[in-house]
């Protein structure tokens, strides 16, 4: 997988992207939130971020296509860190069950981009499955179509439920932070108004959205989609003290470095000038981890977040309808009621 993604999430290909994610957030917009006065942000955020996922990953574009999943990954994700009590009911057994459904349907697309690959009427490069199909591992052996299935079953759900929590949270924290909105507006009309009507936004567009992504990566800071992960000691080692024994299960906790005020002066003051200069120092912002296995999502992750707060506050104003709404963990941060938000358009 890590040989394969470079070539999906390479910058000439993520250039590529940012045009389509643009036209699937334009459309996402018009559809789903501008004929509302009111809206639950989280399950649209979801919307928007499973559509890219699909379209960039499987070339699926037809919305009702990609709805049918919707429910099965929702059970899918709920059970990841479940008590594992395979017993009906319970989240483990919702989540397997869940988790056949979408094999199925993948294996389906599998094998119709088989013959479509077969016919030419489908490009190698197109996507990721096309990408999966045609790329052997060292041993110049072709994935099996389980194998497929399951990789593409892991990336959608890394790929698509993280960026929509942090979505989530960019809406909760601008409304909380009035004056924060105010510059993100700003940066992203600046934009907005040196394009044509309908132009779409392309890589030169993304680099002036500075001060945009450093509220975003704030947002990160604060409200990390995942928590940290977990890691074996290859070594015996002493941190703090403690002597970790080679072989014992470490989890790092990308929340716990976050909130540290050694790495982060007043750590629960949301302040994206955190992030201007050289930023914080080296492995204490984590969101995406760190080292051999940083997440090779991050720069794709980048775009469509930014896409996102373009589309979001070019339309919109928003207030909150729960004003202290719970946060719960499931494993993803989400706000407990799906962060229900009344809308107000600008004046044209
Ligand atoms: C805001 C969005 C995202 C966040 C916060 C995030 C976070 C993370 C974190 C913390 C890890 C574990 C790193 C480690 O163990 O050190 C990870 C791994 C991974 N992520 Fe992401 N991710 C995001 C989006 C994405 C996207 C969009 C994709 C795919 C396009 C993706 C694909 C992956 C993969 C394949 C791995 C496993 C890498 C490995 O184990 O070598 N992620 N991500």
């Amino acid at each position: 997988m890590r040989k394969l993604l470079p070539q999906f999430l390479k910058p000439e290909a993520l250039m590529r992207y940012i045009g389509i994610m643009d036209a699937i957030a334009d459309a996402h917009f018009a559809s789903q939130w501008e004929n509302e006065d009111r809206v639950l942000v989280f399950p649209l955020a979801k919307k928007y971020t499973f559509l890219i996922a699909c379209r960039l990953f499987l070339s699926i574009e037809d919305p009702s296509h990609v709805s049918k999943f919707e429910a099965p990954f929702q059970l899918l994700a709920a059970g990841i860190i479940s008590l594992p009590i395979d017993l009906p009911g319970t989240p483990f057994n919702r989540a397997i069950k869940a988790s056949n459904f979408i094999r199925r349907e993948l294996l389906k697309i599998i094998k119709q981009r088989k013959v479509d690959l077969a016919d030419g009427k489908a490009s190698p490069t197109q996507d990721i499955l096309s990408h999966m199909l045609l790329t052997t591992d060292e041993d110049g052996q072709f994935m099996t179509e389980m194998d497929i299935a399951n990789k593409i079953l892991g990336l959608l759900i890394g790929g698509h439920d993280t960026a929509s929590a942090t979505c989530t949270f960019i809406v909760k924290y601008l409304e909380e932070l009035p004056h924060i909105y105010e510059l993100v507006y700003k940066e992203q009309m600046d934009i907005a108004n040196s394009k044509a009507p309908g132009e779409r936004l392309s890589w030169e567009d993304i680099q002036k959205m500075r001060y945009s992504w450093n509220v975003a990566c704030e947002v990160l800071r604060l409200a990390p989609p995942l928590q940290g992960a977990f890691r074996e000691a290859i070594n015996d080692f002493i941190f703090n003290g403690f002597s970790i024994p080679k072989g014992w299960k470490l989890y790092w906790s990308a929340n716990s470095t976050h909130r540290n005020p050694e790495c982060f002066p007043e750590p629960l003051k949301f302040d994206p000038t955190r992030f201007e200069g050289k930023g914080p120092a080296p492995y204490t912002f984590v969101p995406f981890g760190g080292g051999p296995r940083t997440c090779p999502g991050k720069e794709y992750a980048r775009l469509e977040i930014l896409v996102f707060m373009h589309n979001i506050v070019r339309r919109f104003k928003w207030k909150k309808l729960v004003g202290d709404e719970k946060i719960i963990v499931n494993p993803m941060p989400m706000p407990a009621k799906g962060l229900p938000v009344l809308l107000f358009p600008h004046k044209a």
